[in-house]
């Protein structure tokens, strides 16, 4: 009887502690992650693991309960390891549908079509001027868009109260300072600068505060050319001008010279273009008159020269200014200067 009641406590502890067992390893596999599932299987499985030494403990069971409690142990452990496997797999099938999802190619789509840029009709002009011009020995210049009186007016002989002053409506600053309102004031800092000989152009964004129209912006670009050496004529000018513009457009143009007045030239000149956009019959871009301004030009004046200390007898020089916009609206027949500064993409993409 005493026998008896000793195996059926030893059963009721065997079957306790497997409880146990069964319940923490249940519990850590339920709210595992992937990683952790393979320290838990170590944990009672392994060699050490808790439910193996439990079963190697059957070696000290009577022999009459060993099968019992080996068979429960067997299906805790089997139970054990299904769970373990059934949850590592729904982890990796989990997770590879993640990457499944995350790395879906559809093949069958269309290339995305690049839209590539392009420079902007003025760049494109004002580089094919500059090409031009160096590649007859001018250098290439720059200078300050904000100015001074001098720089932009007085040192080109146009003092305060000239009535030339009205032609270059500026916007003036509080400091006294203003928005050039012409490339020309670039020659003032080469004369402070250089000894002649020299031929340099100066390419570059101005400012006038006036009403725009269909040939007139507030913001445009001039590239001003400036020469100084022995024996500079009119001539010659007028020969550089022309042939520029057969480089430009690739064919003889109908142009016309006409005597103009700006204070820092003597004699001076303007260059009318036949109007390509109407074929000089007349329009709105040429105000009917079948011609359009493209530059201003003339031999500088001595007393600019002077201001560089030169020799007025033995060197003489000439300038021009070309408006870059009014060129390339000849150029590409565009019949307003605004569009330059417009944001519609599609007018822009054409260039
Ligand atoms: C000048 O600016 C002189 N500095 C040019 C010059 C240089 C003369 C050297 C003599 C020697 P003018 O204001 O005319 O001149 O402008 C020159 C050119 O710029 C014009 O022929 C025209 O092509 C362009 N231009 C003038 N005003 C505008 C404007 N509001 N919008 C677009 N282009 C303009």
């Amino acid at each position: 009887m005493q026998l008896f009641l000793r195996l059926v406590c030893y059963r009721i502890k065997m079957k306790e502690k497997l409880a146990k067992i069964a319940q923490a390893a249940e519990a850590e596999i339920a709210t595992a992650k992937a990683e952790e599932l393979e320290a838990i299987r170590v944990k009672y499985l392994g060699r050490k693991g808790e439910l193996t030494q439990c079963l190697r403990g059957l070696a000290n069971v009577p022999a009459q309960e060993r099968p019992q409690v080996g068979q429960l142990a067997n299906q805790l452990k089997h139970k054990l390891e299904e769970l373990i496997e059934t949850k590592s797999g729904s982890a990796k099938t989990k997770q590879l549908s993640g990457l499944a999802d995350k790395e879906w190619l559809d093949t069958t789509i269309l290339p995305t079509k690049h839209l590539l840029g392009s420079r902007h009709p003025l760049a494109q002009l004002q580089r094919k001027l500059e090409a031009f011009f160096t590649s007859i020995g001018f250098e290439l210049a720059d200078g300050p868009h904000l100015e001074d009186d001098y720089h932009n007016f007085e040192g080109l002989n146009i003092p305060p109260d000239h009535p030339a002053r009205d032609a270059h409506d500026t916007f003036w600053l509080k400091n006294g300072k203003l928005l050039r309102t012409h490339t020309s004031t670039v020659q003032v800092h080469i004369l402070e600068k250089r000894k002649p000989p020299f031929r340099i152009i100066i390419p570059g964004r101005v400012y006038r505060y006036e009403a725009i129209d269909a040939s007139h912006e507030n913001t445009f670009n001039q590239l001003e050319g400036f020469m100084v050496d022995e024996g500079m004529s009119m001539e010659h000018l007028l020969g550089i001008l022309q042939t520029m513009l057969e480089h430009i457009f690739g064919c003889k143009v109908k142009v016309r010279f006409r005597p103009s007045y700006f204070p820092f030239v003597e004699p001076g000149a303007e260059l009318d273009m036949g109007c390509l956009l109407c074929n000089a019959k007349g329009c709105r871009t040429c105000k009917n008159t079948g011609w359009i301004e493209m530059l201003g030009c003339g031999m500088t004046h001595p007393k600019v020269l002077e201001l560089g200390g030169f020799d007025t007898h033995k060197y003489t020089g000439f300038a021009f200014g070309i408006g870059i916009d009014r060129l390339a609206m000849m150029l590409h027949k565009i019949n307003d200067i605004r569009l330059f500064n417009g944001a519609d993409l599609r007018e822009l993409r054409q260039f």
